[in-house]
């Protein structure tokens, strides 16, 4: 263990976690930070792409919180990516071939709803890139504080499907529905001036549910797996309304 905390330059902190949490994060990096060690860190760390949340990420940062949960110590949980990018959203290579069935019988994203379960408050840290599912976790968290590079967008539309871990929800009452209509139907982004600027609290009522049936949907058309597979071959889409 030692000799790959070097290799991959973690402190003794971060050494610590890898061992706690039962072995190595492969996709995250985590350490307890502040004088008393009160606040749990949990960076995300797949720099190659974008921090793009693969299954295995949110595996692992559900395992993290788990452990600051039940740190008596921890108060707080902070979760952050780069200066580049918080994270781009889903993963789409993991995505682009799933069918409608799996989609529908595994519940897939169901298990994101972690982070905004958390006893504990939640502060996302954004800079760079938040779309997508990225978009998504950072409105899970209880507070979000964006650098001046953050960049909020719902670009599913894009891939031909639409948010499916809560965007649809979130962003209405997180900018208004004008502004969340225009982002989830153009993916157009937003800068976190503009987020910050339309911000106002809505009642909350649950549409998670149902935005997921309909996210699950998408994967029965041509138009996502048309969308996914032009931004694997890192071409323009062409939608057939199929
Ligand atoms: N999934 C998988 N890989 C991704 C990714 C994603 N969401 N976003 C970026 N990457 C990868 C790219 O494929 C690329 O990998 P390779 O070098 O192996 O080709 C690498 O990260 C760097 O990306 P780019 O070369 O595209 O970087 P860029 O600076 O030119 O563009 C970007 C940056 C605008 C963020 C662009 O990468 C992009 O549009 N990403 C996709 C954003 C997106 O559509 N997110 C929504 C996903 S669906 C979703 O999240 C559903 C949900 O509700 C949960």
């Amino acid at each position: 263990l030692d000799n790959f905390c070097k290799t991959k330059f973690l402190t003794d902190h971060q050494c610590w976690f890898s061992l706690h949490a039962g072995g190595q994060y492969e996709y995250i990096l985590v350490e307890k930070r502040g004088e008393k060690s009160d606040v749990g860190f949990i960076q995300l760390n797949r720099p190659k792409a974008l921090n793009a949340l693969c299954e295995g990420l949110m595996r692992e940062l559900r395992q993290a919180l788990d452990v600051f949960e039940a740190d008596g110590e921890v108060g707080a949980i902070v979760i952050t990516g780069s200066d580049r990018a918080f994270a781009a959203g889903a993963d789409i290579k993991e995505m682009q071939n799933k069918t409608f069935q799996e989609c529908y019988r595994t519940d897939f994203l169901a298990h994101w709803n972690r982070v905004s379960q958390s006893k504990k408050p939640v502060i996302a840290a954004v800079n760079g890139f938040a779309l997508g599912g990225g978009c998504e976790l950072a409105m899970m968290c209880d507070i979000i504080y964006a650098g001046e590079k953050a960049q909020f967008g719902q670009p599913e539309i894009l891939l031909g499907t639409i948010p499916g871990a809560g965007g649809t929800q979130r962003l209405t009452r997180a900018v208004g529905k004008s502004l969340a209509m225009e982002m989830v139907l153009t993916g157009d982004r937003i800068n976190a001036q503009d987020a910050k600027q339309s911000a106002f609290e809505m009642t909350l009522a649950e549409g998670n549910h149902f935005e997921k049936r309909l996210f699950h949907a998408t994967f029965a058309t041509g138009d996502q797996k048309e969308g996914m597979t032009a931004f694997v071959e890192k071409r323009k889409a062409s939608f057939q309304d199929s």
